[in-house]
């Protein structure tokens, strides 16, 4: 069976509600230029998850939150509840980014609560996994992922693990406009997909694992050839309708 492919936006704290709602809408009115085989998703801040979901409507984009609490709900000031976001209409949650664990101390154990509290919504996770720089020089990348994926994605149910997408992003990547090579994310993707397969057996097959760091219209059919990527996960160039789109030709 085909994997699935997918093309996300992350938009990361960017956009006004307003500007928000425009981007979504002319990804709406692009979309037929691409393939219908490439499932598209965005993901914009919280705060207009709701507009969002509403300028989508009628067309196959989904739409997907960037973070959720590890709790259901109660006295978490700030937070926002896996069920909050699914009561939108969203259907997708980023978990476990980079930034989030580099600048807001996310770790394993709060991301196995998070997760829990996604599926338990019937929200797909979007879970995130990738070494730093100094990791990556120290030739300690394929354990820093196969840590991040023992630790959290080792703890689900086989049920569970049929509705996960992954996404590998290399923090030297992220916004730095250096990309990893297409061999560089083979090589990876390959070797997450042996973790996932030591723990899940065949399912592993099926489990769409999205590249992400500085992915554009200009790289993204090279990275999107090769046999274990199955889409991106983009930061900076799904600000742009026409590049997110681009994006999705690259399949
Ligand atoms: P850039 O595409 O801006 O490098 O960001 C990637 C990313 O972090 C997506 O989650």
């Amino acid at each position: 069976m085909a994997r699935k492919k997918i093309v996300a936006g992350n938009w990361k704290m960017n956009t006004l509600p307003a500007e928000g709602v425009e981007l979504a809408k002319s990804v709406v009115a692009g979309r037929s230029e691409v393939c219908e085989c490439v499932n598209f998703i965005v993901c914009p801040p919280f705060t207009h998850l709701s507009q969002v979901v509403e300028a989508v409507k009628g067309s196959d984009i989904a739409v997907g939150a960037q973070d959720c609490a590890t709790e259901a709900k109660g006295a978490y000031t700030g937070e926002v509840a896996a069920q909050m976001i699914a009561a939108l209409g969203c259907k997708y949650v980023i978990l476990g980014h980079s930034e989030r664990r580099q600048y807001y101390g996310e770790t394993s154990e709060s991301l196995n609560k998070k997760m829990a509290q996604a599926y338990a919504n019937g929200l797909t996770p979007i879970y995130c996994v990738g070494e730093n720089l100094e990791e990556r020089e120290a030739g300690n990348h394929f354990a820093v992922c196969k840590a991040q994926i023992e630790e959290v994605v080792f703890n689900l149910t086989e049920e569970q693990f049929a509705n996960l997408v992954i996404a590998y992003e290399p923090v030297w990547a992220i916004g730095t406009g250096k990309t990893a090579t297409a061999e560089q994310a083979q090589e990876i993707h390959a070797y997450i997909r042996e973790v996932l397969r030591s723990k899940f057996g065949a399912a592993a097959e099926e489990c769409p694992i999205l590249y992400g760091g500085s992915c554009k219209p200009s790289n993204a059919a090279e990275i999107f050839a090769k046999a274990d990527v199955d889409g991106g996960l983009i930061g900076g160039a799904a600000l742009k309708a026409e590049d997110f789109l681009a994006i999705g030709k690259g399949f």
